[in-house]
């Protein structure tokens, strides 16, 4: 190879580590996100709604700290199928957070929860509640997306494939390789989407001392 061709692999390579675009979601209360910008990210989504069926009070504060420090702020919204309908429930988190963040993510993983669970055999029932939320947000003119890996929404939806309505809003998948690249998810794909927007590529880690997810886009 030609030292200039190599020249310009290496500058091309640093190049697109510096496009990588960093952030974090977090559930605690928070309020040191100047450390979390200095630290090189740059967007925090904040928990905005309970998986036991309740708005995230203390997440919208996070998430008007977040953009206080100058952090992209979006919100997750973690649903309670069995307590309250869909509509329901995105109306009193929009009454809270209106329009304050960016993109609202549905996230479609095992809820703990007493009576807010997935069911175990009804997947279309699943895939029609999901439906129901995105209506919900849509009708609000609110960006929606969807959280999920590809093991929960196999078992949420019956398979890797199944559901696959919702390639219009962007996905945000999680894989914790630790890796900042989307060159995982062709096998790691879900819902059809052949393109990811955000990667959740570190579970369970601190940052600035509070608990975190790593997320990159
Ligand atoms: C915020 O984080 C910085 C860097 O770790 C630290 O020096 C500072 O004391 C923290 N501020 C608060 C209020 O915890």
């Amino acid at each position: 190879m030609k030292a200039s061709c190599l020249v310009a692999l290496v500058i091309l390579a640093s190049i697109s580590t510096t496009l990588a675009t960093k952030g974090i979601d977090l559930s605690a209360s928070f309020n040191n996100f100047s450390c979390v910008k200095n630290a090189g990210y740059s967007f925090a989504i904040v928990r905005g709604y309970k998986s036991f069926g309740e708005v995230d009070t203390v997440g919208h504060q996070n998430l008007k700290n977040a953009k206080a420090a100058g952090l992209i702020g979006d919100a997750y919204f973690f649903p309670c199928k069995g307590k309250k309908t869909a509509s329901a429930q995105v109306t009193e988190f929009d009454n809270v957070f209106g329009s304050e963040y960016g993109t609202v993510w549905i996230d479609v993983e095992s809820n703990p929860s007493t009576g807010c669970g997935w069911s175990s055999s009804d997947h279309t029932g699943n895939c029609q509640f999901l439906q129901d939320l995105v209506n919900a947000f849509t009708a609000k003119k609110r960006l929606v997306g969807i959280y999920a890996s590809q093991y929960q929404w196999s078992t949420i939806m019956g398979s890797a494939s199944a559901c696959a309505k919702f390639t219009s809003h962007p996905l945000w998948y999680a894989h914790y390789d630790n890796s900042a690249s989307f060159s995982d998810y062709a096998k790691y794909a879900l819902g059809g989407w052949t393109t990811p927007s955000i990667k959740q590529y570190v579970g369970d880690t601190t940052l600035c001392s509070v608990g975190v997810d790593l997320n990159f886009y």
